[in-house]
């Protein structure tokens, strides 16, 4: 079997991250993690790839100001040299341009901390709870230039409790986020084993 070359990005701790690494563990895991690549110098995830034995990078954003393109060309160059076929965005906290996007049409997913398309953007839990909201969760897409838009490949949805508050409410959705990412992941890896 041949596993498809994955690349995830990431900005933080990794929690993501870290559940498809484990999923990309198992014998029959369509897919395999080749590169883990953060944005943020010494973001946490990128200690416990490394850890893993997986390669590592940082492409600084903030060293190309305001030039996006620069960032994203800087980017890519990595995901080439490490010949990856899918990227996931895990927890990757910059605005894409159709630039790299247009690239890795139908090969580059993101998870989002909402019931997409509701709450896209920032704050999704704070703003599920202020709006009495009775149902929140998580969505794997596929990354179009649009934010937090794009085809839905997996939800998974959790109640909102009474007495809930951001945290409590975050980490219900975020074991569901870890529950569907590897899944979604496995979905579009076995996918293009097949095409
Ligand atoms: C996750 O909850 C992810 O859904 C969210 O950031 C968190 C990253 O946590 N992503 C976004 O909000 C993207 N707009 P992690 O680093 O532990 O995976």
């Amino acid at each position: 079997m041949s596993r498809k070359r994955v690349a995830i990005l990431i900005s933080g701790r990794g929690s993501n991250m870290a559940a498809l690494i484990a999923a990309a563990k198992a014998a029959d895991y369509p897919a395999e993690i080749a590169l883990v690549l953060s944005n943020v110098p010494g973001a946490g995830g990128l200690a416990a790839a490394a850890a893993e034995g997986i390669a590592t990078a940082t492409v600084d954003h903030k060293l190309y100001g305001r030039d996006r393109e620069a960032f994203e060309r800087a980017v890519q160059a990595e995901l080439e040299t490490h010949a990856i076929e899918i990227v996931c965005l895990a927890g990757f906290m910059r605005i894409l341009t159709p630039w790299l996007v247009s690239r890795w049409q139908d090969r580059m997913i993101n998870i989002h901390p909402a019931l997409l398309p509701a709450y896209k953007g920032l704050d999704t839990h704070e703003r599920a709870l202020a709006d009495g909201a009775a149902r929140h969760g998580a969505t794997v897409h596929f990354v179009v230039p649009e934010m937090d838009a794009g085809p839905i490949i997996l939800q998974g949805e959790v109640p909102v409790l009474p007495g809930d508050t951001t945290e409590t409410l975050g980490k219900r959705v975020l074991e569901v986020e870890h529950r569907i990412y590897p899944e979604a992941l496995r979905m579009i890896a076995t996918e293009y084993r097949l095409s």
